[in-house]
């Protein structure tokens, strides 16, 4: 088969500046961890390290919630189009600075520039866009009774969309009147301490956003410290769990975005190399690095041989390599332990009876990769249909009616996402009545929009972000 060749097109990496060492973005202000201790943050496409990053233990993490408690009171009380203005001009400044954000998010945590730049920064000033103009609106939102803010909210993110999962976390908060203390992943601390420069720059006034670099130990003194009124949480289903077992009984709020074991369904009567694509972007967006991934692909008995030519054939298109390269598809895997992981699961998926696919694909030498995988004759009972790869990896199973389809849809232990491929209408809005699932993409996949409420079902979580519903979590309602 021809392929086409490209020519390299590197973006520049001029365009940002990363200090050596970072401390915690504390009160306004950068201020050195009391452990004295800095991990150290790498391109995962290289290997090559970018900075030293702070190590927050349970005093700093002190030091941030005391910060934003006594933030709390004053920006309460700023009338709520002034809260409105600052969050608008984070927006503002994030468009502003957006080619260094994206080249930024690449270089840290793999994604193909291509993505960054086209998909997760526009969404984040979206998503700041959104929510300044809910802040001085409330009372419309939520007719008949008064919203209130919870206070300090403590904010632990994941590293697939570390940008967009800051902007899911903190742009509601600052809109119902929270203020906050966020914690990146440690894989990708690098767009969350350039969004605190923002935030300088933006003169929001100090304490309002603190943000503090570590790894699992500091998010749990986070959601165990006292003074946090509410936790938002998005990663692995694991931690959800032992956060929820934490705030028991505490009268935290709480909030949990976790995994997922999405079903792309294609119906006989689909568009067929429309569904390619869908069924693609479903999977390879971002490595599979997405919670909402259609890491399932469950096709109709009577085209699945068809659709699963046209889609090994569209697999041998896809460019690996280079993030920074405009015409890359699929980037670095974010970490070398995510990498081991999707390795143990494929073994896993083969050892079960799966036969894999992957296209010819060369992968550089250094950094993390993985290449664009299919798993056919998979069956219900095998891990690698019911278990979270996290990576470039589609599991592929068949149907024969719509019952079917609905009955091995629904049987993970996740409900987070789902897409159906039919050109009927009314098919559509009958599987989507019978998914379990936050989310169901009808002829299209990954689709994001800030006025659009996301989140799950089952072990996929509870509570929404994005739209209307996004500012529940950050409120609590009283009659008037
Ligand atoms: P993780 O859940 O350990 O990490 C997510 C965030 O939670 C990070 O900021 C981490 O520092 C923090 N964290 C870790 N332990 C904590 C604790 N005990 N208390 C409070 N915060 C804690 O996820 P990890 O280990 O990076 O990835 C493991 C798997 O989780 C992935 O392979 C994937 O399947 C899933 N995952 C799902 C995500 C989603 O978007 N739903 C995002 C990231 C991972
Ligand atoms: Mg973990």
């Amino acid at each position: 088969m021809a392929k086409w060749t490209y020519s390299e097109a590197p973006e520049s990496t001029d365009v940002v500046s990363i200090k050596d060492t970072y401390d915690l973005f504390i009160g306004g202000g950068w201020v050195a961890p009391e452990s004295g201790d800095y991990f150290k943050t790498i391109n995962p496409a290289t290997e090559e390290v970018l900075a030293a990053i702070s190590m927050a233990d349970e005093q700093d993490v002190d030091k941030a919630v005391s910060a934003a408690r006594e933030a709390a009171r004053p920006w309460q009380r700023l009338a709520p189009s002034q809260r409105a203005k600052y969050i608008f001009r984070i927006a503002r400044v994030v468009q502003e600075r957006s080619r260094e954000l994206a080249v930024l998010e690449s270089m840290n945590g793999g994604k193909p520039i291509k993505e960054s730049r086209d998909v997760d920064v526009p969404l984040v000033a979206a998503h700041f866009f959104y929510y300044a103009g809910w802040a001085d609106k409330l009372e419309y939102a939520f007719p008949g009774r008064r919203a209130k803010p919870l206070g300090v909210a403590g904010q632990i993110i994941p590293w697939n969309f570390p940008l967009l999962m800051l902007a899911w976390k903190i742009a509601p908060a600052l809109a119902t009147g929270n203020t906050v203390v966020l914690k990146p992943a440690e894989t990708t601390p690098l767009t969350a301490l350039a969004f605190a420069e923002i935030v300088q720059q933006v003169e929001l006034p100090p304490g309002v956003v603190n943000i503090i670099t570590g790894a699992g130990a500091t998010g749990a003194a986070l959601v165990k410290h006292p003074r946090v009124h509410k936790i938002a949480f998005t990663g692995s289903t694991e931690v959800g769990k032992e956060i929820q077992r934490t705030v028991a009984g505490t009268g935290k709020h709480l909030s949990l975005e976790l995994g997922g074991k999405a079903a792309n369904i294609v119906f006989d009567d689909a568009a067929l190399d429309q569904a390619v694509e869908g069924v693609v972007n479903g999977i390879f967006f971002n490595q599979g690095h997405v919670c909402c991934a259609g890491s399932r692909l469950l096709v109709q008995e009577g085209i699945a041989e068809r659709f699963l030519d046209k889609l090994k054939r569209r697999l041998g298109t896809l460019r690996l390599g280079d993030p920074l390269d405009k015409n890359t598809d699929i980037g670095a895997i974010n970490s070398r332990d995510q990498l081991e992981k999707i390795k143990r699961l494929v073994g896993i998926g083969v050892e079960e009876g799966a036969e894999i696919y992957q296209p010819p694909c060369e992968v550089p030498e250094r950094g993390f990769w993985f290449p664009p995988t299919v798993l056919m004759g998979v069956s219900q009972s095998h891990r690698v249909a019911q278990e979270e790869i996290f990576g470039p990896v589609l599991s592929v199973m068949t149907f024969r009616t719509p019952d079917e389809a609905v009955e091995k849809a629904n049987n993970t232990p996740f409900g987070l996402s789902a897409g159906v491929w039919t050109e009927k209408g009314s098919r559509i809005l009958w599987m989507a009545d019978r998914l379990d699932a936050g989310v169901v993409w009808a002829n299209t996949f990954n689709r994001f929009d800030p006025g659009s409420p996301f989140g799950g079902f089952k072990e996929s979580g509870f509570g929404r972000e994005g739209g209307r519903h996004g500012l529940e979590p950050y409120l609590d309602l009283e009659p008037l």
